[in-house]
């Protein structure tokens, strides 16, 4: 029996996890958040003292690595990189910056894509990222770009890294998020765009549970057509 895939794009900060979780759980889908796998290889980087934008160096990186995922019995996706829980390592501030600059390099792309399609063959899943409905599972059956505004996006990244008790301010996560848009839109390896069959839900001013519910219809409707 063929699996059933949901594939939720858009940029950072338009509430993709939160809400990809939640329908994960309530649909009764794995939930599976690409960005972790790409910051894992980009924990890898930092560590290792790589430039991300190093295409050589974060190449020569991927041949040994050792990424793991694991689900926890909350469904809470855990990140392994050589055997150590990096969960929380991968959220820090300056690992996003890393994220993206080794996400631009196509053979860390390749290096991951076949894992995500195998999480969807063997699993209903609900995918987050960028290249989901357009590169990783082009015949989703659902698929959502999920957006906001950059004012909305970085009030709520700043939210989250304050809650986690990271130092920073609103106006610094406002330009990084701003900036990091523009690498993952302009990049050439698989850039952030929405597929033409995506539908667009923009939750900018939404509450969660509005957003929510919306998702819920429309991916309800989607899945009977
Ligand atoms: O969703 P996130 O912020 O955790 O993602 C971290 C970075 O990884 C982001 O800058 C873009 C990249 N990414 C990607 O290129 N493709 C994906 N499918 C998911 C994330």
């Amino acid at each position: 029996m063929s699996h059933k895939s949901i594939a939720v794009d858009g940029p950072s900060g338009a509430g993709k996890s939160t809400l990809a979780k939640l329908l994960a759980q309530k649909l009764g889908y794995l939930y599976v958040d690409t960005g972790a796998i790409y910051r894992t290889v980009g924990l890898r980087a930092y560590r290792a003292g790589v430039d991300p934008k190093d295409t050589a160096g974060v190449t020569a990186l991927l041949d040994g690595l050792h990424i793991e995922m694991k689900y926890a019995p909350d469904g809470l996706q855990h990140m392994y990189l050589d055997g150590e829980d990096v969960t929380d390592a991968i959220r820090e501030h300056v690992i996003s910056g890393y994220a993206s600059g080794v996400s631009a390099i196509p053979a860390v792309r390749a290096f991951l894509l076949d894992r995500q399609r195998e999480l969807a063959r063997e699993h209903d899943v609900i995918m987050d990222g960028r290249d989901i409905g357009t590169v990783v599972l082009p015949q989703a059956d659902v698929k959502i770009f999920l957006t906001a505004s950059p004012e909305d996006r970085a009030r709520r990244r700043f939210e989250e890294l304050v809650q986690r008790g990271q130092q920073t301010d609103y106006d610094t996560v406002l330009h990084d998020v701003i900036q990091r848009d523009e690498q993952d839109i302009n990049r050439a390896a698989a850039p952030l765009r929405q597929a033409e069959d995506a539908l667009l839900v923009d939750t900018t001013g939404n509450a969660l549970e509005e957003s929510l519910a919306l998702l819920l219809e429309i991916i309800k409707e989607r899945l009977q057509a």
